[in-house]
């Protein structure tokens, strides 16, 4: 019998503010393959999570004053409601910092110490901090990292070492007899080329230079060697050396690890190496996806040509930025991320394809038979063709599927819509309806809902939010959106009520400049404009307000106890103000052009303490600061003489 279950993650990602389209692509592919199993039947194990430890979250976390836990709290709060925007459905969220994953890491490092696998040694090699890998002289580009092209460190100091040395031949002859262990075949080749044509050497596994870590259990002033610690995290996060271990025993080994193309060789060559160190069974599959470029250029921070996702969403739907994603690169391979090409993908194929078939043919239904579903078995050869096309749909996706050819999925999906549309033109039922030919348009308009339908649950894989609009016109029963209905044409049930809803994917002008838009000033004039609002009804026809009035608006002294820059926006920080509470409240306020950090650092100012909160690129601002300036806020309103006199948190009247 078929083993129903699968195991699929992804990378875990590094803490950074900075999440851009190229680094959500992987997770919206891998739940894109995690939904679509579960329609299929599968017992589905989805884990995502962050990789929090290492040297540069260290060095962040000192450079925002923060410990780093605090720091990578704040930012895994946001990585998860960014993903809850995105519709990720995953099983688990794990973070390296949990208790229970640092325990099974240090039991991992004894095993394979107390094996002989892990030894000590010392190590002088180059580092790369961002990219928190060893180098070798020859491995550098320009002297630079080969991936990030930033500058590399020498580090000289005692080390463990795992004996991945000894297990390459045994790697080899894996690789041999499991063809379908790492994919996509060119990128295996190059890995097979790039590493064991030299050989592979033994790999340093703890590091004492740095202090944000996991212990080495029996060698305390080591840490564990942070890919260490991240690939472990496939086997901890199931329970693996612990008495909660079902969820190992049910789901491992792993069905797909799904990563990008720079870290594959990390789970292609250390992970399976660590495996068989650990007498466990390999993933089934390691698959290496390519990156999504804008102008040959990998997204990414140091490239300086990321935007926040949900730039993109605000302007269009989730779906469409899910679609886009999915559709536009081809799996294996890079793809190029252009926001022209996005708007047009929005306007032609959701917009017009997919959006106008719903709308059009709910609004026959209702025009021509009061929404009324009414299939009265009046044939014609045509509808063979849309028929059979809707009925293969089901088949050939889950080959492509099965496959992981996510984009041709689609493509194929996007054939039946066109189908239909053409179907529509073919059967003019416009004219039906004038001519009185009142059986065939009723087949005519049932065949179309059917067709929708099944385009409908084959679209529930990549989309989180549309497939559920869509039943709901069509008036579809539960148990008609499953996949195994999606095999049958013609289960829609006559007498079905269908209602046209509103315009599935509103078309968006190509206009300049039309995703720069700087969500913070839009945002800040917003919750600046909240309190006028209410003031405005009470003043009265002097445009007198009373004391009572002025006294609903609570203000109090505050002090700037810390000051972070809002990533990816040019014109927030993010303030900590001590306004006399037990904790900090957090401020975000538009005065980047105006104020150094240094200048605000400490500084005693009026802050506005009843305001709602309102939420500015992701983070609560919890309060306001009093500012002047006409459009802009360009002068703080400060407390005058030396700090300290006024205790934070005094009332003003
Ligand atoms: N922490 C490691 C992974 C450890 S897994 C045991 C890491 N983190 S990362 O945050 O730098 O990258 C996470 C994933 O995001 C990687 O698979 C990487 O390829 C992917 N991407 C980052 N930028 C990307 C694009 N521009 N395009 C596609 N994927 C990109 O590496």
């Amino acid at each position: 019998m078929e083993n129903k279950k699968y195991y699929i993650t992804t990378p875990i990602y590094y803490p950074s503010g900075n999440f851009h389209v190229g680094t959500c692509y992987c997770t919206i592919v891998a739940d894109a393959i995690a939904r679509y199993k579960r329609l299929r039947g599968y017992d589905v194990f989805f884990m995502t999570g962050t990789d929090e430890h290492g040297q540069k979250v260290e060095r962040k976390a000192k450079e925002a004053n923060k410990s780093p836990k605090e720091y990578v709290d704040n930012i895994v709060a946001d990585v998860k409601e960014l993903w809850k925007i995105l519709g990720i459905s995953y099983d688990k969220y794990i973070r390296t910092t949990d208790e229970d994953h640092k325990a099974i890491v240090q039991k991992i490092f004894k095993k394979l110490y107390e094996k002989g696998d892990i030894y000590l040694d010392s190590y002088e090699g180059l580092y790369c901090t961002p990219c928190e890998s060893f180098w070798t002289e020859t491995q550098l580009v320009d002297g630079k990292c080969p991936d990030c092209h930033r500058d590399v460190e020498l580090v000289r100091e005692e080390s463990y070492f795992f004996r991945l040395s000894k297990y390459q031949d045994r790697l080899l002859k894996y690789y041999e007899e499991h063809k379908e262990f790492l994919e996509p075949e060119i990128r295996k080749n190059e890995m097979l080329k790039s590493f064991f044509e030299k050989g592979l050497e033994d790999l340093c596994v703890s590091r004492t230079t740095i202090d944000w870590g996991i212990k080495v259990p029996f060698d305390p002033k080591h840490v564990v060697y942070v890919w260490l610690d991240a690939l472990t995290n496939y086997i901890t996060g199931l329970g693996y050396l612990t008495e909660n271990d079902e969820k190992f025993k049910k789901y491992w080994p792993a069905d797909l690890h799904l990563v990008g193309k720079e870290i594959f060789r990390f789970h292609a060559i250390i992970w399976p190496a660590i495996l068989m160190a650990l007498d466990l069974p390999l993933p089934k599959k390691v698959y290496g996806h390519g990156w999504l470029v804008v102008n040959g250029n990998k997204i990414s921070k140091s490239f300086n040509n990321y935007k926040d996702p949900r730039v993109y969403i605000n302007k269009t739907s989730v779906d469409s930025l899910r679609y886009f994603l999915l559709k536009e690169v081809t799996m294996g391979s890079d793809g190029n991320f252009s926001e022209d090409i996005f708007i047009e993908r929005c306007n032609s194929d959701l917009s017009n394809d997919l959006g106008n078939l719903v709308s059009r043919v709910t609004a026959m239904i209702e025009k021509y038979n009061n929404g009324v579903l009414q299939n009265d078995n009046c044939k014609e050869a045509v509808d063979d063709e849309l028929i059979e096309n809707s009925l293969k749909l089901v088949q050939s996706v889950e080959k492509l599927m099965d496959d992981l050819r996510i984009n041709e999925a689609l493509i194929e999906i996007w054939k039946v819509i066109s189908s239909a549309n053409k179907y529509i033109d073919l059967t003019m039922p416009w004219i039906l309806a004038k001519e009185g030919k009142k059986e065939r348009l009723n087949t005519v308009l049932y065949n179309l809902i059917e067709t929708i339908r099944i385009v409908t649950i084959t679209l529930r894989s990549y989309m989180v939010e549309i497939p559920q609009k869509i039943f709901e016109q069509l008036n579809v029963p539960s148990e008609l959106t499953s996949w195994e209905s999606a095999k049958t044409f013609g289960k829609m049930k006559n007498g079905t009520i269908v209602k046209k809803g509103d315009n599935l994917f509103p078309r968006i002008e190509k206009k300049e400049g039309i995703f720069d838009v700087e969500e913070e000033k839009k945002e800040t004039v917003e919750v600046k404009k909240e309190e006028p609002k209410k003031e405005q009804k009470q003043v009265d026809e002097k445009g007198y307000i009373t004391i009572d009035e002025l006294s609903n608006v609570e203000l109090k002294v505050g002090q700037i106890k810390e000051v972070e820059r809002v990533e990816n926006a040019d014109k927030l920080y993010k303030l900590s103000v001590d306004v006399g509470e037990e904790n900090l409240r957090t401020i975000v306020s538009g005065i980047v052009p105006y104020y150094t950090k240094e200048e605000l650092l400490n500084k005693q100012i009026v802050v506005v303490t009843n305001l709602k909160p309102a939420k500015l690129r992701g983070i609560v601002s919890q309060g306001m600061l009093l500012a002047a300036g006409e459009t802009e806020v360009v002068k703080l309103l400060t407390l005058d003489g030396e700090t300290g006199i006024i205790e934070n948190g005094t009332r003003i009247h």
